[in-house]
């Protein structure tokens, strides 16, 4: 079932109601402007009229959590599968969970879990691509570094375009979410730009230097400090920049 608003807070919010409900797997949310649209580590996610798709949807993998920290990868390779077929060209994802292009970010996701003990009763994910906005409808603290499928590609692309698109491809991932895990991962590494780059891991006031060596088999990032020595961060921990800007 397709639970549409025109207007919402946020459709991740929305649906962690209709699971705390009992609303089935595959259940989506989808909204055409967000007030309170938000982000991983507290963020707010820009969602204004008609130019973005905000879409949420509701699984119930029967799981314990520590099982599912790949789920964010895996909807991150759903997101880039559905803008293929949608827009013809194939984003990369910047580790965890933004979708980009030529260095810009096209959108995000936001995985969210409901759990009883240690046992999952509900996932949310939650996914935001900006559609049709043009160089200035975007705010002026985004404008460099923000894109959209229509300025990516030069046609109108329209958010209920990729709606369907996207909708098919987390049904197709959430059939192998737990059963194919490695195989999504590796998916995941091969469309991460992330890999191999020089970064900037920050956590809290901290920032250390690193690289991008891979992807573990739980979706966290293996990086390699100056010393020599290797870490393997988790996204709950850390965001990443590139050394000298967003990527
Ligand atoms: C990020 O960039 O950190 C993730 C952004 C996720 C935004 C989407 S839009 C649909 C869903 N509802 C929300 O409030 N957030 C997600």
């Amino acid at each position: 079932m397709i639970h549409r608003f025109k207007t919402i807070g946020s459709t991740n919010t929305y649906a962690k109601v209709l699971a705390e409900q009992g609303a089935p797997q595959g259940t989506v949310v989808v909204a055409e402007s967000q007030t309170g649209g938000r982000g991983r580590l507290g963020r707010s996610f820009h969602s204004p009229a008609g130019s973005g798709l905000y879409l949420s949807m509701i699984l119930r993998p029967q799981c314990k959590a520590a099982e599912l920290m790949h789920l964010t990868c895996a909807a991150a390779v759903a997101a880039c599968d559905a803008i293929e077929v949608a827009a013809g060209f194939r984003p990369g994802i910047k580790w965890t969970n933004d979708i980009v292009h030529a260095g810009r970010k096209l959108g995000g996701i936001l995985t969210e879990l409901g759990l009883h003990g240690d046992q999952v009763e509900y996932a949310v994910i939650g996914i935001g691509i900006n559609c049709c906005q043009k160089a200035d409808d975007f705010p002026p603290q985004l404008q460099n570094m923000a894109a959209s499928l229509s300025l990516a590609t030069g046609k109108d692309i329209l958010p209920q375009q990729l709606e369907g698109q996207l909708i098919q491809a987390l049904h197709q991932m959430s059939e192998g979410l737990l059963s194919r895990k490695d195989a999504l991962l590796e998916r995941y590494r091969a469309d991460c730009i992330t890999l191999g780059r020089e970064i900037c891991v920050v956590q809290g006031e901290t920032l250390r230097h690193a690289t991008a060596l891979d992807i573990d088999k739980d979706g966290g990032l293996v990086i390699r400090l100056p010393d020599g020595s290797r870490q393997t961060v988790a996204f709950g921990e850390v965001s990443i920049r590139g050394m000298y800007g967003y990527l």
